[in-house]
């Protein structure tokens, strides 16, 4: 099954090169089974190595995942902490596994607020996989899009002020270049699990013309068949990016 979706999306059509998930349904699934919630996100760490090695299997680019949110901080305080151990974890089991697939992992977003010992290994499954040229992973952490659209507006005030900038030349390019997203092309293809229709503060001012994806599947059941089949759906969007068709 896994791999007739793969064989045909091969040769569907473009394989999106950017594509940024929403996991989401951790908790339903572990509610479901009468789980503590960390569980559910315990069970979603299987979904991201899934879907990490789906995307190097069909040729995506960019993968970019949504693990943490400036919104995620106001949880109950256990659940915070289970989320950062579960990213030391990762970023300590996963190391050498990723560095053989060629996967470069980048992380983004206010790591300030990250603890000393989650960012000590965040910091160095970044500086391990350095150079990976199948995939690059950005985990998104302590992530907000309107945050990130507040901060690159001080950074372009700084420069402004500064006199390094004319206000009269600031352009969507000025812009997008002061997100931390500034060396990765815009998300072609945004998947949302969990059969929730909302951005939820991901990615605000790059998803602006990416095509949507959203699946009833809870994230720790995603699987690669369901990444490929998001992607066979990619395929038969029409992307005008608000122009009109041509034929
Ligand atoms: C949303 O489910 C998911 C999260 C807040 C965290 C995502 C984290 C992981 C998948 C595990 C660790 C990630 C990495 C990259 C190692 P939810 O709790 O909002 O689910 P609910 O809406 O059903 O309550």
């Amino acid at each position: 099954m896994s791999d007739d979706r793969l064989a045909r999306l091969r040769t569907h059509g473009d394989v999106p090169h950017h594509v940024a998930v929403i996991m989401d349904g951790n908790g339903r699934w572990a509610r479901e089974r009468g789980l503590p919630r960390p569980l559910g996100h315990r069970e979603g760490m299987k979904a991201v190595r899934e879907t990490v090695e789906g995307a190097v299997e069909a040729g995506v680019r960019v993968l970019t995942l949504f693990a943490f949110s400036t919104e995620n901080w106001l949880r109950p305080v256990q659940e915070v902490s289970a989320l950062m151990g579960l990213l030391q974890r990762y970023a300590r089991n996963e190391r050498d596994e990723l560095r053989r697939q060629g996967v470069e992992v980048h992380v983004l977003g206010d790591l300030e607020r990250v603890d000393p010992a989650t960012r000590e290994a965040v910091d160095s499954i970044v500086a391990e996989t350095r150079g990976g040229g199948a995939l690059r992973l950005n985990l998104m952490i302590s992530y907000g899009g309107r945050e990130e659209i507040v901060r690159a507006a001080r950074l372009l005030a700084d420069a402004v002020r500064r006199g390094e900038i004319d206000p009269d030349r600031i352009g969507p390019d000025t812009f997008s270049d002061l997100l931390f997203t500034r060396d990765v092309p815009d998300p072609d293809l945004l998947v949302r699990t969990s059969g929730e229709h909302r951005i939820s503060n991901f990615l605000l001012w790059q998803l602006a013309y990416t095509e949507l994806h959203v699946t009833p599947v809870l994230w720790p059941d995603f699987e690669r068949t369901d990444l490929f089949e998001a992607i066979l759906d990619y395929q038969r969007r029409e992307r005008r990016f608000g122009r009109v068709a041509t034929s």
